[in-house]
């Protein structure tokens, strides 16, 4: 059988229907049972799975890319359908975090973390597995835990702040993984913001895979907060790797999504609700 990725939660639909949010979720059909990345905001998942005919019962697993509340708003309501499920994350994904910017020179700090405390969740049937390092989760598919930051070029979100010891440090986002899935035609990368930096993401997963190059990149890649430079390095990054389909969306904004299309012409494709991806 066949590993289909289906986007779940997302930015905005196409004209296959389902609902929008600001968010990231993604249903993953494997020979190995479903499995669901990422969560969204919280209006959407239960919907979505429905409109695509997704057994919201069926999901084996549920894995958190990072804290950030557009991808872990959901995780109560498909809690609350399934009982009892290990989700994988990383110990910092309960990290309390915050966007912070200015407006009239006033400092305006929005929270951005987890709306939902470790315990209520424990009540519902969560079972947290929480590891720092790279994990396997099936014999095809990995979690990268903690990226190493190799890049110059990739600087990071600097509005995205967290907690620590009382006061707020630019979020280091150790928490920040990625899913890959070794296929047939080549590895997978399901991306949930990329906040690790996408470059520095690839790098690691040609490490630790021992390849070097990807055949699919689906997700947010936060390039919307990047600066020009960054976006324009990354592309020079990608275009070394050979992907043959980018189903950005997300995080990765408008501008940044249109200069990918532009480079990438047909292998670029918009990461919207519905869409999916086959591989094996
Ligand atoms: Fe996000
Ligand atoms: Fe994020």
């Amino acid at each position: 059988m066949k590993t289909r990725i289906t986007i779940i939660c997302e930015n905005s639909v196409s004209l296959k229907g389902g609902l929008g949010e600001h968010g990231f979720a993604a249903y993953l059909e494997t020979e190995r049972g479903n499995y669901l990345f990422d969560t969204g905001r919280g209006q959407t998942l239960i919907p979505n799975l429905l409109h695509f005919d997704k057994d919201p019962l069926s999901i084996q697993k549920i894995i958190l890319s990072h804290g950030h509340q557009d991808h872990t708003g959901g995780l109560a309501s498909i809690l609350e359908l399934l009982g009892e499920v290990e989700v994988l994350a990383h110990p910092d994904v309960f990290s309390t975090r915050y966007h912070v910017s200015q407006k009239d020179g006033k400092e305006v700090r929005r929270f951005a973390g987890m709306k939902f405390k470790r315990a209520y969740l424990e009540s519902l049937g969560g079972k947290f597995i929480l590891e720092k390092s790279y994990r396997r989760v099936t014999r095809e598919m990995f979690l990268t835990g903690e990226v190493p930051r190799m890049t110059s070029f990739e600087k990071g979100d600097a509005k995205l702040f967290a907690e620590s010891g009382g006061n707020l440090i630019p979020d280091p986002f150790l928490d920040d993984q990625s899913l890959v899935i070794e296929s047939p035609k080549g590895l997978v990368l399901l991306l949930g913001c990329a906040h690790s930096g996408l470059i520095n993401i690839l790098e690691y997963i040609f490490e630790k895979t021992g390849r070097d190059q990807v055949y699919a990149i689906l997700g947010g890649t936060h390039l919307d907060f990047a600066s020009p430079l960054q976006v324009e390095e990354t592309i020079a990054a990608l275009k070394k790797y050979k992907v043959e389909h980018i189903g950005v969306s997300h995080c990765t904004g408008l501008k940044a999504a249109s200069r990918l299309s532009t480079e990438f012409r047909e292998s670029f494709f918009f990461g919207q609700v519905g869409e999916t991806l086959e591989v094996g």
